[in-house]
């Protein structure tokens, strides 16, 4: 007979099955449900209301300039739908064409329920370094738009928020002659009082995390779009002593290649959030979330090729993964699908000329999971287009349509994640086929998850 304790250990593992599946893959491309496009939310941050995950960024679908900050939501920090624009581009002024509006971050304001969003405010070519705010009642919302200014009349580029236990709050702030400075915000958080720390040292990108009364500032060095080995140093106070500036990731990784933009509690886990941007297709940088580990004063950034993250549990890295390749001759290739030889492909082999007028389909079939649960499949592929392609993909029945960013990394397969409901056994049927009338990727191979 079993125990209590019994049941709910056999209630917990059930949970973990069928709940605790989906998975973050970084450097994936991920689709949002509303816009079937690559999540556009690029030097962005993440406020969690009513148990709600609001992400919120930059759109780079073309280029540089100024097009929207976006908004996206998800119970679960991997399914993210489009919700709307919380900026949009205006005719002329600060969001108007041409314009630079970069590192949007939102913080709450209690005592005014009002949402306040700092960010970075330029012209083309750099030149303003301002800081610009907008206010919102509505966290995803409209926002609007107050205005800019250089901070206590500093040069401004990079920014971030932290917003204390105490309520108190502090814009980040990247002032280039000087270095990089902590600044107190008014009690209505929309415009900055006074100076609390000036770090000499040049570091951009900056995001604070405290934890267990320590202060953690992140930030990264300055090199442009390219990657770099990012520094964090601790305090106990935010006016300092603050520590020397140490690599939380291993030296030489360039933070797995990233730039670090937001770090983000869940539960008591702690997640970096890292842009690995590509300066020739910015629409197509893409999103490195990994494991942060806080404790004392060390942080150490762990690489995982996807990992499980709840607010209940410890992460874990994913369960072992198979990996049905398109090429297999168990799967049925129709209307003009075929083997195409691929030199980065798993088995050198991938499928190509899916989709188009022909409808070319190719057919998985016997894809196996030890759980019915909902997980996250991955879709290797290559598209050597400079513009993202679409498939359908259909997951026992039911059809999707997922983006594929331009593989533009050399030869190496990229990954787009697909959040689906598998079923125990191994009669899955995954079909992928083009979208429209417009080709599909070629497809390298599945990764699909055990359980
Ligand atoms: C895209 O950017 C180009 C160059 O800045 C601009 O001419 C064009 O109007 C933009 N298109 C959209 C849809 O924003
Ligand atoms: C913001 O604060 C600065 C410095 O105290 C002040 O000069 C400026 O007028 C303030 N801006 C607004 C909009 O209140
Ligand atoms: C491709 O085939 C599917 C399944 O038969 C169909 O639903 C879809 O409309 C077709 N697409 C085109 C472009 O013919
Ligand atoms: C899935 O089932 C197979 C066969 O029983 C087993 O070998 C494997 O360890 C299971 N994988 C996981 C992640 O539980």
């Amino acid at each position: 007979m079993l125990s209590k304790k019994d049941l709910v250990v056999a209630g917990l593992a059930l949970l973990q099955g069928s709940l605790a599946s989906l998975q973050i893959v970084p450097a994936a491309t991920w689709t949002a449900a509303g816009t079937n496009q690559h999540v556009q939310a690029h030097g962005g941050g993440i406020i969690e209301v009513d148990s709600v995950y609001y992400w919120i960024g930059e759109n780079k679908l073309n280029g540089s300039a100024f097009q929207s900050v976006n908004c996206y939501s998800s119970t679960n920090l991997v399914e993210w739908a489009f919700v709307g624009e919380l900026l949009s581009r205006e005719s002329s002024g600060d969001l108007g064409p041409n314009r630079i509006v970069e590192r949007p971050k939102v913080i709450y304001n209690d005592a005014t329920s009002t949402y306040v969003m700092w960010m970075h405010i330029d012209s083309s070519n750099y030149g303003e370094a301002k800081t610009g705010v907008a206010v919102s009642s509505s966290v995803c919302g409209k926002y609007n738009y107050l205005g800019s200014f250089r901070p206590l009349g500093f040069q401004s580029r990079d920014i971030g928020l932290f917003k204390d236990e105490d309520r108190s709050a502090y814009l980040l702030s990247e002032d280039r002659p000087n270095g990089l400075r902590i600044d107190r915000l008014t009690d209505d958080y929309t415009n900055v009082t006074s100076n609390t720390y000036l770090w000499p040292q040049h570091i951009e990108a900056p995001a604070i995390y405290k934890n267990d009364g320590v202060y953690f500032m992140f930030g990264s060095q300055l090199t442009g779009w390219a990657t770099n080995d990012n520094k964090y140093s601790t305090a106990t106070n935010l006016k300092g002593p603050w520590s020397a500036w140490a690599d939380f990731a291993p030296a030489g990784t360039n933070t797995f290649n990233s730039q670090t933009t937001f770090i983000l509690g869940v539960g008591k886990n702690v997640m970096y959030m890292g842009d690995r941007w590509l300066s020739s297709n910015l629409m197509a940088s893409t999103y490195i979330w990994l494991p942060l580990t806080l404790s004392g004063t060390t942080a150490t950034l762990t690489e995982e090729e996807s990992w499980i993250l709840s607010e209940q549990q410890p992460w874990t890295p994913s369960h072992t993964k198979t990996i049905p390749e398109a090429e297999s001759p168990s799967n049925t290739l129709s209307k003009g699908a075929v083997i195409l030889s691929c030199s980065g492909c798993s088995g050198g082999k991938s499928v190509g000329y899916l989709g188009g007028t022909s409808n070319g389909t190719l057919q998985f079939s016997g894809i196996s999971s030890n759980d019915t649960t909902k997980t996250t499949v991955q879709v290797r592929y290559e598209n050597g287009d400079t513009k993202q392609r679409y498939a359908t993909v259909t997951v026992n029945g039911k059809s999707y349509v997922l983006a594929f960013i331009p593989s533009t990394n050399g030869n190496t397969p990229f990954s787009s994640t697909l959040n689906v409901e598998l079923h125990a056994g191994d009669s899955n049927a995954i079909t992928i086929r083009g979208y429209g009338e417009g080709w599909g990727p070629d497809v390298d191979c599945l990764v699909v998850p055990e359980r």
